[in-house]
């Protein structure tokens, strides 16, 4: 069974639905998808280990929690990249890792071009952040680069995917959960989702 999370948060489906529309133009593109990735990040993220520790208010000691584990924002390049600010907002101190990969138009498949990973691991917690899961290539690479990096908690974290990519990615990582804000309907001759929202890299660039 794969471990797919699709919100049903009245906040992202509204989002969801201005992002889809092809009148939205890339600066309001841009802002729904940095706020959209705020709102499934907090929902992906509710699972994370906190330490117990003592605060000092200006009236009495209270309880209180730190996060434990050091987190990792992988954006898949370049559509993943507009997903990352507003989360790391919400956690400044986790480590961002860009992974550069595009896919290739004639056989879908994804290409590397960027990836600077230090030798060993540095986090124990990576969101992989990419607006579109469609044949799931991209994705799965990334989990393949992460995985043989050494991370050991993954989580996918997108705006829209595709029935194909939730079984290829849950076929070949079914450890790595995916939190979306909806699943269409398939994929038309040339791997784009549908009804989707287009490109997802040219529409936030302005490179259509
Ligand atoms: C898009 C998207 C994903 C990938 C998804 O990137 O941002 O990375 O396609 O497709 P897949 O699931 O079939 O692999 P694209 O290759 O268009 O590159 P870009 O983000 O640089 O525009
Ligand atoms: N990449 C996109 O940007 N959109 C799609 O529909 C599929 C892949």
């Amino acid at each position: 069974m794969p471990d797919v999370h699709v919100s049903n948060h009245p906040l992202i489906q509204h989002k969801l639905t201005l992002l889809r529309d092809r009148e939205t133009e890339p600066k309001k593109f841009r802002a729904l998808v940095r706020e959209m990735a705020i709102l499934l990040a907090y929902e992906a993220t509710q699972d994370l280990s906190v330490e117990p520790v003592s605060v000092q208010t200006p009236l009495a000691a209270a309880q209180g929690y730190d996060l434990r584990d050091p987190i990792g924002l992988v954006p898949i390049l370049r559509a993943g990249l507009g997903m990352v600010e507003g989360i790391w907002e919400m956690m400044p101190s986790a480590e961002v890792w860009h992974i550069g990969l595009y896919r290739d138009e004639r056989t879908l498949r994804p290409v590397e071009y960027y990836n600077k990973l230090p030798v060993a691991p540095t986090v124990h917690v990576c969101l992989i952040l990419d607006p579109m899961l469609a044949t799931g290539g991209s994705a799965v690479a990334t989990v393949d680069i992460l995985k043989r990096w050494g991370a050991q908690r993954i989580k996918f974290v997108g705006l829209i995917a595709a029935p194909e990519g939730i079984e290829r990615l849950s076929s070949a990582h079914p450890d790595v959960p995916i939190h979306v804000a909806a699943v269409d309907e398939c994929l038309n001759n040339i791997g784009y989702i549908v009804p989707g929202l287009g490109d997802a890299g040219d529409r936030q660039f302005g490179t259509g």
